[in-house]
């Protein structure tokens, strides 16, 4: 089975709810990106826009904090309304914030950047329900999708395979309807869009036609 995760980060910031709105019978969760201004040279969304967002619709908030201190924050994330957050391996302590996740009833994310290697992130596998691998350097909607991270999502699907382990294998940046069934191929199986949805006149036939592209890729 695949999921199909729009991320709002495309989406027009001044009218939110109507965009979520567009999405919500054909995705399967909304993808929020928290950019910290420090972690990567962006400024997005707090947990104040994930609390008013909330209001308006019970999809799976699945939060992908690109911060340097979501420890700080992943409280503050939990009482707004998310569902999941996603840590960053590359800022350390990634034992703790992933406990913290899980003490706090998140679903638990682990997100790798594209030059990070698979090794960084297989120590922590067992404690996590999601693992993130970035497909462009984050930061940025509407990237190229970065063909060399190829290997390491097969990488990470052989070792989650090898250990019997749970966790959900995500992919983030560049995803559309060409690149979701060479992703797919390779393991993922919860796919992040951003502009290839929101972009789109009518986003939610955009995500059924990258679920269809995906699907006809799975084993
Ligand atoms: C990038 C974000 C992505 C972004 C993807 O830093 O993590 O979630 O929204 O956008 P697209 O799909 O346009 O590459
Ligand atoms: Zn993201």
């Amino acid at each position: 089975m695949l999921r199909i995760a729009p991320s709002v980060l495309s989406a027009d910031f001044g009218g939110l709810a109507e965009a979520v709105g567009e999405v919500a019978t054909e995705a399967d969760w909304l993808h929020i990106d928290v950019m910290d201004g420090h972690f990567v040279p962006n400024l997005t969304i707090g947990p104040p826009v994930v609390e008013s967002l909330r209001r308006h619709t019970g999809l799976f908030f699945d939060c992908h904090l690109m911060m340097t201190n979501p420890g700080d924050y992943l409280e503050a994330f939990k009482k707004a309304g998310a569902d999941g957050c996603s840590v960053h391996v590359e800022v350390g302590g990634t034992s703790e914030l992933l406990r913290s996740c899980r003490d706090l009833g998140l679903n638990v994310g682990l997100a790798v950047n594209p030059e990070t290697p698979a090794e960084a992130v297989e120590p922590f596998l067992e404690l996590a329900d999601l693992v993130l691998c970035m497909t462009v350097h984050p930061g940025f909607g509407g990237q190229e999708f970065m063909h060399e991270v190829l290997p390491k999502i097969e990488h990470l699907r052989a070792e989650l395979d090898r250990r019997n382990l749970p966790a959900e294998l995500q992919v983030d940046g560049g995803i559309d309807e060409r690149t979701a069934p060479l992703v797919v191929a390779a393991g993922a199986r919860v796919l992040v869009a951003g502009s290839a949805v929101f972009g789109d006149e009518r986003p939610w036939e955009a995500i059924r036609r990258i679920r269809s592209a995906g699907t006809a890729a799975l084993p």
